[in-house]
């Protein structure tokens, strides 16, 4: 029996019956015999939730860079770790070695050390698909300094919010973008954010698209003469076990954003882990995840858990709409894909369109489809099996979150039987618990409650970014020693889980997950605005999409309500980004209101998804009058 690579499902059970038994054993010897590193450790895990406070492999010394490049040059120095597919079909796509990897993450090092980064300090990354974005990360794990990744597609002001929380001290970027046939000025949109953000002091600009774009004297600095001049060769930096790698921003149910951040050892141990089980990756197999690195699915999955299994990975710049919608499908063709990972979102938005588009390519490569992000609805998971897998290639629903840093519960391909909607079983060394509403463990099958984790796994992320306190009250404290994770599942006869959604103020709109609380605030900037509130509702695209009840300091004519609709998108656009602007927008004159002042967001979900005929008891509203007029003027 090998614990890292399970073959069958017999073979799972003892695998994880193992990891329950004795986890401190069972991670290590994976830890011993898949990593390279420079000194051992003194003690497997210590924790205490109620600190909270886990430390995984205290002691340890090692380098993720070393793990994930160095020690594949020897054995697999010219194999391509990342395909490059350009947004252009016709611009030629990159087939970059281990080797040559090495170099680009050296020099690109040694420009950071030279820009005065040291260990510890933390580096913004706001790049589109591009190369130089994987590099980026690499490279500060390579010197010791902390990632920070914002998605290129969020605002000035979500970008410099982000930037001035971790006070990043340098930040990479482009002059712009490629999205599908538009351009998008990114380095205008980082100008914008810095002028907010004294901390930066250098900015280093990749040249992807040749704009005109201005450089401001004594921070702007093109990166690719950097490069040229800098020597490939620099020795990484002995990390501690614990040391941070990286903060990943992610929204949480109030206030802003929680700057997640996870640990060196045990993300790399728990990334690569789970990569190598769920994909079932066999060299020399092609990978593809279709996520943006901006999010935590491509931090783990296009580039840490990969690389560190020696995988070839590819990174796709543009959408899976351009230049048509068969885009997707000739790139799996292109580059005999054998694994593809993709989300829900998608499948839905390619399944809406003519079959012709698959038809047309040859995907018999493929031998794993992957999802994530949110539920994968059932028409979604059959149209999904069918016509990309051909009913042969099994489909792992991976859940999991921006805090657990790697998949939690999840299909193991050619292993454990599928169901349609469920994520099946919990991976190797994870716990899972349901919960009802008083605190209490809800035992056996058939049962469905709060989902939590009972016991710490290696990529758990360690705190929130300047703010332990918050990580505390948001994860450990609605449930006594126990990891809370917002959702709600349910678990059938045989076991297996079924996500059923975010049981919190956080809403899953194309596997984004946003926050009400701060859309609600940008819109309650706009001056004619009194308050508003914001809920889910369902899309059959999205999963969900986002409608507001807003209500004015004065009530106008609708005619002036079409302008608002505009100005209070264009307000969440310029604050968030494009994708928490809102599908609907109702002009309300209340929202209900429980005795306390708090908003009844329950009733307002279910007018949303014109679920009226079960509200539930109003009476006990401050306000149950408005409730008939939201009802009268739904949308
Ligand atoms: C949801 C993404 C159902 C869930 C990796 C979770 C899912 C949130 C699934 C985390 C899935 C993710 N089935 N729901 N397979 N995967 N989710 O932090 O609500 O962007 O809490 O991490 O997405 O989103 P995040």
């Amino acid at each position: 029996m090998s614990n890292y690579s399970i073959k069958h499902f017999e073979e799972y059970f003892q695998v994880y019956r193992k990891s329950i038994r004795d986890p401190e054993l069972f991670w290590e010897e994976i830890a011993e015999e898949h990593f390279v590193w420079r000194k051992r450790w003194n003690s497997v895990l210590k924790w205490d939730f109620k600190k909270p406070e886990i430390k995984w492999f205290g002691g340890a010394q090692l380098n993720i860079t070393e793990n994930c490049i160095d020690r594949h040059l020897r054995t697999k120095g010219d194999k391509t770790a990342i395909i490059f597919e350009p947004n252009n079909p016709n611009e030629e796509a990159l087939h970059i070695s281990y080797k040559e990897l090495h170099d680009r993450v050296t020099r690109m090092s040694n420009v950071l050390k030279d820009k005065g980064v040291k260990k510890g300090d933390r580096v913004c990354i706001y790049l589109p698909m591009i190369p130089e974005l994987a590099v980026a990360l690499l490279a500060c794990a390579r010197i010791g300094a902390i990632h920070s990744v914002v998605f290129a597609g969020f605002s000035s002001t979500a970008l410099s919010s982000r930037i001035n929380d971790s006070e990043c001290k340098v930040i990479i970027t482009s002059d712009g973008s490629y999205r599908g046939s538009k351009t998008i000025d990114l380095k205008g949109i980082v100008d914008d954010a810095l002028e907010k953000c004294p901390c930066v002091e250098t900015a280093l600009v990749v040249k992807r698209i040749n704009s005109e774009i201005t450089m401001k004297k004594g921070r702007d600095l093109w990166l690719q003469p950097l490069l040229d001049q800098a020597i490939p060769h620099c020795e990484p930096e002995i990390m501690e076990a614990e040391d941070p790698l990286f903060i990943l921003y992610t929204s949480g149910s109030t206030g802003k954003p929680k700057g997640m951040v996870h640990s060196t050892a045990g993300y790399m141990i728990y990334s690569a882990y789970t990569f190598k089980n769920i994909f079932n990756y066999k060299d020399p197999d092609v990978y593809w995840c279709t996520a943006d690195i901006g999010w935590i699915t491509g931090h783990s999955y296009i580039v840490y858990g990969p690389l560190a299994n020696g995988a070839t990975t590819l990174m796709f710049e543009g959408v899976p709409s351009y230049p048509d919608f068969g885009r997707f499908w000739e790139i799996v063709e292109k580059h005999k894909v054998n694994q593809l990972y993709t989300a829900p979102t998608a499948i839905r938005a390619l399944a809406k369109e003519n079959i012709s588009f698959i038809e047309n390519h040859d995907l018999s490569s493929l031998k794993v489809l992957g999802s994530v992000g949110e539920p994968i609805n059932e028409e979604a998971w059959h149209w999904y099996n069918d016509n990309v897998g051909k009913k042969k290639s099994p489909i792992v629903d991976t859940w999991w979150q921006t805090e657990t840093g790697g998949i939690m519960i999840s299909p193991i391909p050619y292993c454990t039987p599928t169901k349609p909607t469920y994520a099946t079983l919990p991976f190797p060394g994870i716990q899972p618990a349901l919960m009802d509403e008083h605190g209490v463990e809800i035992k056996g099958n058939q049962v469905d409650g709060r989902l939590c984790i009972k016991f710490p796994w290696p990529s758990i992320a360690r705190t929130i970014w300047g703010d332990h306190q918050r990580y505390k009250e948001t994860y450990f404290t609605a449930y006594k020693d126990m990891y809370f994770t917002g959702d709600g599942a349910l678990r059938d006869e045989v076991g297996y889980y079924r996500i059923t959604g975010r049981v919190d103020d956080v809403i899953i709109v194309s596997g984004h997950n946003l926050g009400t609380a701060p859309i609600e605030d940008s819109i309650n900037e706009h001056p004619a605005v009194a308050e508003s509130a914001i809920v889910g509702f369902p899309h059959d695209v999205k999963g969900n999409a986002l409608y507001g009840f807003v209500t004015l300091k004065e009530t106008g004519e609708s005619r002036v309500h079409e302008n608002l609709r505009k100005e209070i998108n264009q307000i969440i656009t310029e604050h968030i980004g494009p994708i928490a602007k809102l599908d609907k927008i109702q002009f309300v004159t209340g929202l209900p209101k429980t005795r306390s002042g708090k908003i009844m967001r329950r009733i307002l979900r279910k007018i949303a998804g014109n679920d009226i005929n079960n509200l539930g008891d109003t009476s006990t509203l401050l306000n149950p009058e408005v409730v008939d007029d939201i009802i009268k003027g739904a949308l």
